[in-house]
């Protein structure tokens, strides 16, 4: 694996999977893998589970983690070639990435989109350009469209989850949208979308309100029902999720009627599993009623960000050894 910024570098799904179960059963069976290497974790937004995972998944391969919180403590960066930097960046990626690839093994970078302008967000252009500079393998910990350790730690948690409630069909997950209180990236559902399609172990759909269509490259393959009783009738995983509008890009369109998940709305699955990404909104995205009940399997799916983190890690430094 060269790089982590979506499901198109995996080559094997379920073989990923099973490489991050192993490390759950045993954390500590590869600890010499990453001994005397170093991944470099750059955030230029806010975190608290990605950056806390990668550095637990680190050190139990026996790595260094260090962690640089860019955004709040570095230099402003510059992104665009040829840019005359007379305003407020100070330092330009194709100045700064190369002396991050000498200091490092592996760069892990987390960024978010702007949310104003879709082309320039959608193109990753500020990830593409850590890959081009740095030199050494890059893995996204949440790109402008993409938050690839979160769906695969997500899909982790589906596949332990069906063993768990003997269910002997295709499993049900409805992503569905739900509400907040200021526009939010796509990345979470648009990847979410992109590793259930291509895992195609399960009957996907996705529902939300007119407005907050997703992007096909990454939605192609599931089901979309804009009626979300619909949609969750018989669901065995709800996957609860806000997002901002795709087409009236970064907005938060009208929309109607009552979207966050309650135990009544539960009542018409097959008692279905609620999961979220965090941090949630209590009481905006999801009730307190479903958080604390015994349908959430949040806990679980986060903490399964470690084995997500060391099954990607390793992988890489298995193929760069
Ligand atoms: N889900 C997730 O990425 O959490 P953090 O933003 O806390 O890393």
């Amino acid at each position: 694996m060269k790089q982590f910024l979506s499901a198109n570098d995996v080559h094997s799904i379920p073989g990923l999977i099973e490489m991050a179960l192993e490390y759950k059963a045993t954390p500590w069976k590869d600890e010499q893998l990453g001994k005397h290497k170093k991944i470099g974790c750059l955030f230029m937004n806010p975190s608290m589970r990605t950056r806390l995972s990668t550095q637990v998944a680190a050190q139990q391969l026996g790595m260094e983690a260090v962690v640089f919180n860019v955004g709040a403590e570095g230099w402003a960066l510059e992104f665009e070639d040829g840019a005359i930097m007379n305003g407020t960046t100070v330092e330009h990626v194709k100045d700064a990435a190369p002396i991050l690839g000498n200091y490092f093994d592996i760069l892990a970078v987390r960024t978010f989109p702007g949310l104003k302008d879709r082309t320039a967000d959608y193109s990753e252009h500020i990830i593409h350009q850590f890959i081009k500079y740095a030199g050494i393998p890059v893995i996204s910990l949440e790109s402008a469209t993409l938050h690839p350790l979160q769906s695969f730690a997500d899909l982790i948690t589906i596949h332990e989850t069906i063993k768990t409630i003997s269910l002997n069909k295709k499993p049900r997950i409805v992503l569905s949208w739900a509400p907040h209180v200021k526009p939010l990236p796509q990345c979470v559902a648009n990847s979410f979308a992109q590793w259930t399609n291509a895992w195609g172990e399960a009957d996907f759909v996705i529902t939300h309100p007119k407005g907050y269509e997703l992007d096909e490259q990454f939605t192609k393959g599931a089901t979309i029902v804009y009626d979300q009783d619909a949609a969750l009738q018989d669901a065995d995983f709800i996957y609860v999720k806000n997002w901002s509008a795709v087409q009236q890009y970064g907005t938060m369109p009208a929309y109607e009627g009552e979207w966050m998940l309650s135990n009544k709305k539960l009542e018409k699955t097959n008692r279905a599993k609620v999961m979220h990404c965090l941090p949630v909104r209590r009481n905006v995205e999801l009730p307190d009623e479903i958080l604390d009940g015994p349908n959430s399997i949040i806990t679980q799916q986060a903490s399964n960000r470690v084995w997500a983190a060391q099954a990607v890690i390793a992988s890489m430094l298995k193929q760069h050894k």
